[in-house]
């Protein structure tokens, strides 16, 4: 007889994921029911036992803040109700591209998000979260927090389905060059990263910084996120002009904000594939077993 000592708890926002990491790390599953009151509250219960170590799977994506204060709460009442560590797996980290004072008085989010959770959390389990200005987890995180990446997941699946004496892969920003750039290199494709220059939120300007030979390939565009979809969108643009055979997009977290999916096919991606950090159509790539494998 197994004897399980862990407890997975699937939050809003990632019930399926949460399903396939309990099934994977021989845990038990349990399902917190939530509830909106009429005017907005939160209502949370975790329904039956709970072994000694809980984990809450909670992406940050959709509604950033109702996930958050649903996961601050769903930690404090499984420790009130038996469980000796609390750990959480956050496939998507929300709010760490605000990761400094860009102007005077600004709200610096990843450190206040990281400071919350800080205050409710034994252990923080993440997925290729947007390291930029801060360079590492522990800069902002007072407990263990790991991050985990869906890079070999996501070369497995480049490997599988395309063929590298016809395929190119692009990452659209300096920034995406250590998913892109690595990715490619792990399975031997030929690989151009591109400088992207931001306006705002919704606008971007690609600048190809260097030519391959684009005529009649596949081309697969790599990047960790996709919010509005403004970066990927621009990025077809410009590969387009260079007449491939086509265009093809992958990234770990599929935010898809203002129909940014459907803009991107629009734009003439032939299709866009993603992990499963946050729920969605495009979930192609399961990185359940990298979770699960830290649990
Ligand atoms: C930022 O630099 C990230 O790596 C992504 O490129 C960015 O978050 C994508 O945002 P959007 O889809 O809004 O252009």
């Amino acid at each position: 007889m197994v004897i399980l000592l862990k407890t997975v708890i699937g939050l809003g926002n990632s019930e399926k994921l949460a399903k396939d990491i309990a099934r994977k790390s021989n845990a038990e599953f349990i399902k917190a029911s939530l509830q909106k009151f009429p005017d907005g509250e939160i209502y949370l219960r975790i329904k039956g036992k709970i072994r000694k170590h809980v984990y809450l799977i909670q992406s940050l994506n959709p509604e950033p803040n109702s996930a958050l204060i649903e996961l601050i709460f769903a930690a404090k009442t499984a420790k009130e109700i038996g469980a000796r560590r609390v750990s959480a797996v956050v496939p998507y980290l929300a709010y760490m591209r605000q990761d400094r004072r860009f102007r005077k008085g600004e709200c610096i989010s990843a450190k206040q998000m990281a400071f919350l959770l800080n205050n409710c959390l034994d252990r923080l389990i993440t997925v290729d979260p947007h390291l930029h200005r801060i360079k590492s987890l522990k800069q902002i995180f007072k407990i263990p927090a790991k991050k985990l990446s869906a890079t070999s997941e996501i070369a497995k699946y480049i490997k599988k389905n395309f063929n590298k004496n016809n395929s190119l892969v692009v990452g659209p920003d300096i920034e995406s060059y250590q998913w892109a750039k690595r990715i490619a290199d792990s399975i031997g494709f030929n690989c151009a990263i591109f400088l992207k220059k931001r306006f705002g939120s919704r606008k971007v300007k690609i600048k190809v910084v260097k030519e391959l030979d684009w005529k009649g390939k596949n081309v697969i565009i790599v990047d960790d996120i996709i919010s509005s979809g403004n970066t990927m969108i621009e990025t077809v643009r410009e590969l387009k002009k260079r007449k491939p055979r086509a265009i093809y997009c992958i990234c770990v977290h599929p935010i898809f904000a203002e129909r940014a999916y459907e803009r991107l096919l629009k734009a003439g991606a032939k299709r866009v594939v993603s992990c499963n950090t946050i729920e969605h159509n495009s979930n192609k790539i399961n990185l359940s077993r990298v979770i699960a494998k830290e649990l």
